[in-house]
């Protein structure tokens, strides 16, 4: 949540900050700000809504320097207003901070600064830091050593970026449990929440650990422990496929990443057997597997517990993230930890995962984005591979974490090679899908687009695909939907079935395929109109998402795509901006 990013350099500062806010956008786009320094001026302009519309009014562009930060804001304490935007300030408005994460104590550190003497003019938790910076730079510290003062009576998980008048020519910062990454080019510096925020720019890559502080000068990076003790850091190279953000030729983000499903298997199979196989069997001898992801990485994982029992005959459990931590007595030595996450930022995952590191536990990690705090915490990761996932739902990401599951459950019986070449051979079977059910599922999307309520309904395998596709759709279209096994519907949810609601059901002609029908025949007794998502025609469906015959287990990977379409259709119809949902963010960093 929140996108932060600094540049100090040789080029005009604001141009490049402004390009890094749209980048960083999918990290919240409530608000936007940037500070600059320029002769002898700390200039700062912010304001409430998306960055491209906070560009045009305040006319940032024109805005000179060659020092700046700025801010892309997600609301976590106050409301979205001009206010409480990023960069905040000091009392005598020579110190900007723009700041991710949360300062959980603020109210204490606020009080005290107050009686101090100092003023407040926002409602954010973030106000706290220039404040503190302030009070250490009229003792006479450096930007840097201000912050490495400072840092230690901050509670909770932070990156921040500091400018100041009293300290010219640089920028500091540093991080705990909120990501920061230096990028550098000759004599370009840039420091961001995400290197995709300067990667059009540079490969070279430097990462901070936790409570480690940055200062960026012209003349260079420097790097300090917390004790003040200086550090030297090697770059290193960025990831190829993590430099591209852009949306070709398609309206959305998202729309791009459904469509690049057609390939991305390709990439995904690229492991190394070896690791996959080592790591399949620390599953196997586990005397207990808990599998812990928030949302749709949630669902992959439960298609991962299914093909882990069915192939590896290994049961494991799936716990939701923000829960873990209430089963974590039973976590120990003889236990593995698979935390799934396209971010490797989301909160709850990270706290449960450093409680059952605590206790001893093996953590593996499958994660998509580069450089993250859950990589760093884990024993072992295993990266999808699939490149920058821009939209806020996840379409290609879900995708790939199948497809890993996949590899992995095939792994504990050494049938690697085989489950890599299936996976492979699947790339046409999702062209197919897309190709033979575009035009079907904009008929559709147009057709239901003033429904209040769907639900999507599957068993087996299939079941955690049927709440994937509500989720989808709640995410992009804000219309209520809920995914559930087939056979739970009759236990309570049927009563909310009326005329005309539409009802998703996925039956693949598997061993599914009779039961789940017959409880779509209990929705259409009472009205419900079925959408039959199958590879086999049923009397019953008023509409028909076709689906290509394919191996039991791959059904999930098929199935999945056209759900993700129907919601960005929905999306579209309704006047939604599917990449940018409402009070949503990508990256969850806030529990
Ligand atoms: O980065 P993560 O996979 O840990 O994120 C978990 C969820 O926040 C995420 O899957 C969320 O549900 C997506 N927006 C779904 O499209």
């Amino acid at each position: 949540m929140c996108g932060i990013i600094g540049y100090c350099g040789q080029k005009p500062a604001v141009p490049i900050v402004l390009d890094a806010l749209k980048r960083l956008e999918y990290r919240g786009y409530d608000s936007a700000g940037i500070a600059s320094l320029s002769d002898g001026e700390l200039l700062i302009r912010k304001d409430a809504g998306k960055v491209d519309d906070v560009i045009r009014k305040l006319n940032l562009a024109s805005l000179p320097g060659n020092v700046a930060i700025g801010h892309t804001r997600w609301a976590t304490h106050g409301a979205v207003t001009q206010s409480n935007a990023h960069p905040h300030t000091d009392c005598g408005g020579r110190v900007a901070v723009v700041h991710n994460g949360i300062v959980e104590n603020n109210r204490q550190l606020r009080q005290g600064l107050i009686a101090g003497g100092h003023k407040f003019t926002s409602e954010t938790d973030t106000e706290v830091i220039p404040h503190l910076v302030e009070d250490e730079l009229r003792n006479g510290c450096s930007l840097e050593q201000a912050v490495l003062n400072i840092a230690p009576k901050l509670e909770g998980s932070y990156a921040f970026l500091v400018i100041s008048l009293g300290d010219p020519g640089k920028i500091a910062g540093t991080r705990r449990n909120n990501p920061l990454i230096v990028g550098i080019n000759g004599p370009d510096y840039y420091v961001s929440s995400d290197a995709l925020a300067f990667s059009q720019y540079t490969n070279q890559v430097m990462s901070l650990e936790d409570n480690e502080v940055v200062v960026l000068t012209r003349e260079g990076v420097e790097f300090f422990d917390a004790r003040g003790c200086k550090l030297v850091k090697q770059a290193r190279k960025l990831d190829h496929s993590w430099a591209e953000s852009s949306k070709d030729s398609y309206q959305h983000f998202m729309l791009k990443e459904i469509m690049d499903q057609t390939q991305v298997l390709d990439q995904i199979v690229r492991q190394d057997e070896k690791t996959f196989t080592e790591t399949a069997l620390d599953i196997l001898r586990a005397r207990q597997v808990i599998i812990t992801a928030c949302g749709s990485s949630r669902y992959a994982a439960l298609v991962g517990r299914y093909l882990f029992s069915k192939v590896g005959k290994k049961f494991c459990d799936v716990v939701m993230a923000s829960e873990f931590g209430y089963f974590a007595d039973s976590v120990d030595k003889n236990t593995v930890v698979i935390a799934v996450s396209q971010s490797g930022e989301t909160a709850d995952i990270i706290d449960g995962v450093k409680a059952a590191k605590d206790a001893g536990a093996q953590v593996i990690s499958i994660i998509n984005r580069p450089n993250s705090i859950l990589a760093d915490l884990s024993h072992q990761v295993i990266y999808l591979n699939c490149g920058a996932e821009i939209a806020v739902a996840a379409t290609k990401t879900f995708l790939s974490q199948l497809a890993l599951f996949y590899l992995l459950s095939f792994s504990m019986i050494n049938d690697f090679n085989e489950a890599s070449a299936k996976l492979i051979s699947l790339n046409s079977e999702i062209s197919k899908v897309l190709d033979c059910n575009k035009s079907e599922l904009i008929t559709l999307s147009q057709k239901l687009k003033d429904k209040n309520d769907f639900y999507y309904i599957a068993r087996g395998i299939n079941f955690a695909i049927a709440s994937e596709g509500a989720l989808k759709l709640k995410e992009v279209s804000y219309v209520h939907a809920e995914g559930m096994p087939a056979g739970e519907l009759k236990h309570g949810t049927l009563a909310l079935i009326e005329p005309g609601t539409p009802v998703v059901v996925i039956c693949p002609a598997d061993y599914t395929f009779n039961e789940t029908l017959s409880n779509a025949m209990e929705a259409k007794s009472r009205g419900a109109y079925i959408i039959g998502v199958s590879d086999k025609e049923g009397d019953l469906y008023d509409s028909w998402v076709r689906l290509p015959q394919v191996d039991e287990l791959l059904y999930p990977m098929v199935a999945v795509v056209p759900l993700q379409l129907l919601a960005y259709y929905v999306a579209i119809n309704r006047g939604c901006d599917p990449d940018k949902p409402r009070n949503l963010a990508k990256s969850v960093t806030v529990k």
